[in-house]
């Protein structure tokens, strides 16, 4: 019975998504969806939506049924006290102080201090991008990168949520809760999944122009892939070994990309007013997705987002680089791709 209104709540919510209404899906394979949680608290938020779904559905459904029957049959009169006091008092109070109460006790869970031993990440909203950094236990150094976020499977992360400009909202519908990036403040939020795979995340406070281009992706990962991932990470930008990137790298400096971008052991960190204009660079090439979620990281890719971003992504800072002739804008590019 339970299967079955699931089943039929499941199509009714798929539908809303397909109108655009309650989720978004890149192309299914990175689900950014609340109906699909990836464990965690995510599955609490999930469970206690769907049992005041199902408990909202049934009680609609009870009523329709009364009223079809005392349109139909009126000969049956039942006292209006009866109905005042048992359908009007005694049952509503009944059902909401039943679900008041599953859903404040259930979702204590989401409120359970985060352990010591837990990875934090502080990421910071940008118009319109995500910077995200980690501390290196063993330099005492940040970490910096962009718009992804990557985090073992299985354990803890505390994310430590700020804003550089104005309010954006950190969300990732299949792992935690939604919540608001604020500038001068820290809010948190944690994550808990022991699913690897890749999960979208999307601003969720309307931030100017650009807000539906505001994206990211968590990537969960085994504890190996991760700690390889890290270690790659640590380690400043590789020396291009051939003569094309050789020049794309001379091109990133004759071109003031330092101005904004840091790539570690080519153009340091530089930071204009405390913050960073723009993304930091020095892996690029192992991310997934460039300009936030715009353009998936392969091809012709980079070079598009270099030559086009106002196309792609009209209002960003970044200025767009089109007019650099064949030769520079491949070589480019193609240092980029390699920092990986
Ligand atoms: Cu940032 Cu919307």
């Amino acid at each position: 019975m339970i299967a079955g209104w699931r089943n039929m709540a499941t199509r009714l919510m798929s539908l809303l998504a397909a109108m655009g209404l309650l989720t978004a899906c890149d192309g299914g394979e990175h689900i950014q969806s609340v109906l699909h949680p990836g464990g965690g608290d995510a599955a609490v938020i999930a469970e206690i939506a769907w049992i005041l779904f199902i408990g909202g559905t049934l009680i609609f459904v009870g009523m329709m049924v009364l009223l079809v029957m005392s349109l139909r049959d009126n000969r049956r009169k039942v006292r209006p006290a009866v109905w005042l006091i048992g359908a009007g008092i005694v049952f509503p109070f009944t059902i909401l102080s039943a679900l008041l109460f599953y859903s404040v006790s259930r979702s204590q869970q989401l409120l359970e201090p985060v352990s010591h031993d837990a990875l934090v990440v502080s990421v910071t909203a940008k118009m319109w991008w995500w910077e995200v950094r980690y501390r290196d236990e063993e330099t005492g150094r940040d970490i910096t990168l962009a718009n992804e976020i990557r985090v073992p499977a299985g354990k803890p992360v505390y994310l430590a949520l700020s804003s550089d400009d104005v309010i954006h909202s950190f969300w990732v519908p299949a792992l935690a809760g939604k919540v608001d990036m604020l500038p001068g403040r820290l809010t948190r939020l944690r994550i808990n999944t022991d699913k690897p795979g890749v999960y979208r995340g999307q601003c969720a406070e309307f931030c100017g122009e650009q807000h539906a281009k505001m994206a990211f992706h968590v990537v969960v990962q085994e504890q190996a892939d991760y700690d390889a991932w890290m270690a790659n990470q640590r380690k400043p930008a590789v020396t291009p070994t051939d003569v094309i990137s050789e020049r794309g790298r001379a091109v990133f400096l004759e071109q003031r990309c330092s101005a904004c971008h840091t790539v570690r052991g080519v153009a340091e960190e530089n930071l204009i007013g405390g913050v960073n204009l723009g993304p930091d660079l020095t892996h690029v090439g192992s991310r997934l997705f460039l300009g936030a979620g715009v353009l998936r990281n392969e091809g012709e890719s980079m070079r598009e987002w270099i030559s086009q971003t106002q196309r792609f992504k009209h209002g960003a800072r970044m200025p767009e680089f089109g007019h650099l002739d064949d030769d520079s804008l491949h070589a480019l590019s193609t240092y980029m791709e390699q920092l990986k």
